[in-house]
């Protein structure tokens, strides 16, 4: 066929194409836009339901698909110009070059129908890519190993259904693009190999939890009084249980009470140097209340002038609640919480001890199999008479154990009981007391106290059956 002679209407409407693909370097220009259109063709019903599950899938459409879909545009008048500086024939040779001719006409209107198609579908798989780099399957399951306790933690979190961008980034295009950027770093880091294990905590540059916490949550909501009801287990063979009851004082309002409100109100701020990189001790508290004047509170121990060095920290909610989601358990009280949820069952003698032991011992990875395995022995080769009668029960409690096994130690990334201390409470890590163990001691001699009632109210301390629960109306 001969381009230059115009045909049927056919022909017409191609011959742009043909004018623009007369050398190899645009033809395969024009055949990967034409490839990738097609592509984004089948794509459109995945991305009108919107769920890209699969992140290896969502990259190679929404990033490395419209990396092509460039390349491509690109190629066609790199093609025309390096052709051109061969000698080869311009698209519209300078007698061709007036409004008059059908070819420039043709050209020009085949120039803008397929720019206005270009960019739609460049901005929509970009738009797409922005937005499944925001999903939680992209931050999640992308970089399999070294994400993967933060997002067993989450699953099993109160904030399951939040994304991670939710707190990890928060609204603004401005912590969009720092946070695209710093996970170009990270992209490098994983490419190489060279990322730290475990992941270090705390996480220096996370967004202010005023912008993030605080669109669903906020200090100034009145929280009223919380009842938590622990159970402990002992390791006896009945696996006997007490309570502790606590009414915790959450606070809030306006009233500059209670927990939230002590610390968080309006008019009031606290700034603490912390000694070491996990935030562990503090040697340095500020207390700072509207009209009045700041008081500095110092551990014993502690010289003022060495505390200009350290780092300086306004507290927010993330000093108190560092494990909102990625929260880990110690064994003792992970094993006393499934014990209490019926995952482990409680009416299998020395459940308690046989766990705690299986989940200190330590296996290598990939053989968290062992675990249920050797609870599932103990009582086949102890308890042969209630291993027959009771086969299912001891398997998924076996299966419960793995669970808490599972959560809690990632061997690849170094990840095991306490590597992630928990802020909130006292009794596996230092977290309130860091502060309020009644040895901070300002100027006039006042302390941060470590009244137990300010915190919470004592109902009831590992009671085999708190008399409070029964008032409460719960039956054993
Ligand atoms: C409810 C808010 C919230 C959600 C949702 C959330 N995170 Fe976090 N994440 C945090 C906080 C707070 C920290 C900081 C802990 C610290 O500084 O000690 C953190 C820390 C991390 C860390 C650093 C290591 C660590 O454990 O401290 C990684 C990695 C991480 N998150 C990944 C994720 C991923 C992946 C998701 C989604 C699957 C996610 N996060 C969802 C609040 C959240
Ligand atoms: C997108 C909304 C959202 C964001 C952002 C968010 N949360 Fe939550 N948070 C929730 C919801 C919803 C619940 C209640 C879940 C439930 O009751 O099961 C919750 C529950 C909680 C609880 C109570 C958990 C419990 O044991 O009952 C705490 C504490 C908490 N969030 C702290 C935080 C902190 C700290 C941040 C910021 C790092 C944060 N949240 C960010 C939605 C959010
Ligand atoms: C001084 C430490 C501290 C700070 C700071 C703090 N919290 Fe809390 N928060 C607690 C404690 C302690 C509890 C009760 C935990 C429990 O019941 O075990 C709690 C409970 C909660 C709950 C559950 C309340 C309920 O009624 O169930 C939410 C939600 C929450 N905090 C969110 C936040 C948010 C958001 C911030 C920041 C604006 C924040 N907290 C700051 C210590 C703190
Ligand atoms: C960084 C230091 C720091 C940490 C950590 C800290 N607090 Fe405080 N807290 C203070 C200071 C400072 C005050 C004010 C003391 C004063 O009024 O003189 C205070 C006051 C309080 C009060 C009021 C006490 C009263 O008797 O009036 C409560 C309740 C409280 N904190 C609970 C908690 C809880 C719960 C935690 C742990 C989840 C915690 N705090 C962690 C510094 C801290
Ligand atoms: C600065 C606040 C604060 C003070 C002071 C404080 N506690 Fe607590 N305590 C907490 C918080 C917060 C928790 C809840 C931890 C959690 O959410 O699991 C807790 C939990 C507990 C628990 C149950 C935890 C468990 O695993 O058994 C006991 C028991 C307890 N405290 C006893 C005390 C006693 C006794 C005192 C007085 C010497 C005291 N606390 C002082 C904040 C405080």
């Amino acid at each position: 066929m001969n381009p230059e002679t115009p045909g049927t209407r056919f022909d017409a409407l191609l011959t742009p194409l043909i004018r623009l693909s007369r050398n190899w370097v645009s033809r395969a220009g024009v055949f990967i836009v034409t490839a990738v259109a097609v592509f984004f063709i089948f794509l459109l019903p995945t991305m009108f339901s919107g769920a890209v599950s699969h992140p290896y899938l969502g990259i190679l459409s929404f990033v490395v698909l419209p990396g092509i879909f460039v390349f491509g545009l690109v190629l066609i008048p790199l093609g025309l110009y390096l052709d051109r500086r061969r000698g080869g024939p311009q698209v519209l040779e300078p007698s061709e070059r007036s409004w008059s001719n059908p070819m420039l006409r043709r050209l020009v209107m085949f120039i803008g129908v397929t720019t206005v198609v270009n960019i739609i579908i460049f901005s929509q798989l970009t738009y797409r890519a922005v937005h499944f780099m925001d999903s939680t399957a992209f931050c999640g399951t992308t970089c399999h190993t070294v994400m993967q306790p933060e997002f067993a933690s989450y699953q099993n979190s109160p904030h399951s259904r939040v994304d991670c961008v939710q707190c990890h980034i928060g609204p603004g295009a401005a912590w969009e693009v720092k946070a695209k950027i710093s996970g170009i770093r990270q992209v490098f880091k994983v490419l190489f190999n060279t990322y730290s294990r475990p992941t270090p905590a705390p996480v220096h540059d996370l967004r202010p939890a005023q912008d993030t916490c605080e669109g669903c949550h906020w200090p100034q909501k009145f929280a009223t009084d919380r009842v938590r009801v622990i159970s402990k287990y002992a390791d006896d063979e009945a696996n006997s249980v007490t309570k502790s009851v606590l009414l915790m004082r959450i606070g809030g309002g306006h009233l500059r009470k209670g927990i939230h409100g002590t610390h968080l109100e309006k008019g009031v701020t606290i700034r603490y140097r912390p000694a070491d990189s996990k935030r562990q001790t503090v040697p340095w508290v500020e207390l700072t209340r509207e009209g009045e004047a700041p008081t500095v509170y110092l551990a014993n121990g502690a010289k003022a002038e060495d505390m200009n060095k350290l780092e300086l920290r306004t507290m927010d909610c993330i000093d108190c609640h560092n494990r909102p989601t990625h929260t880990y358990d110690m064994p003792e009280s992970g094993v006393d919480r499934a014990l209490a949820e019926g995952r482990i069952s409680d009416t299998l003698p020395f459940a308690k001890k046989t766990s705690l032991e299986l989940l200190k011992n330590q296996y290598k990875a990939g053989q968290d199999q062992q675990v249920a395995d050797s609870f599932i022995e103990f009582y086949r080769s102890k308890y042969p008479e209630m291993y027959a009668s009771k086969k299912a029960v001891i398997e998924s409690s076996a299966a419960g154990l793995r669970a808490i096994y599972n959560r809690n130690i990632f061997p690849d990334m170094n990840v095991t009981w306490g590597t992630y201390p928990n802020n909130i409470g006292h009794m596996d890590f230092p977290g309130c007391f860091r502060c309020h163990d009644d040895d901070h001691k300002a100027a006039n001699g006042k302390t941060i106290g470590q009244d137990c009632s300010g915190c919470h109210e004592l109902l009831a301390t590992d009671e085999k059956d708190p008399k409070i629960l029964a008032d409460f109306g719960y039956s054993k």
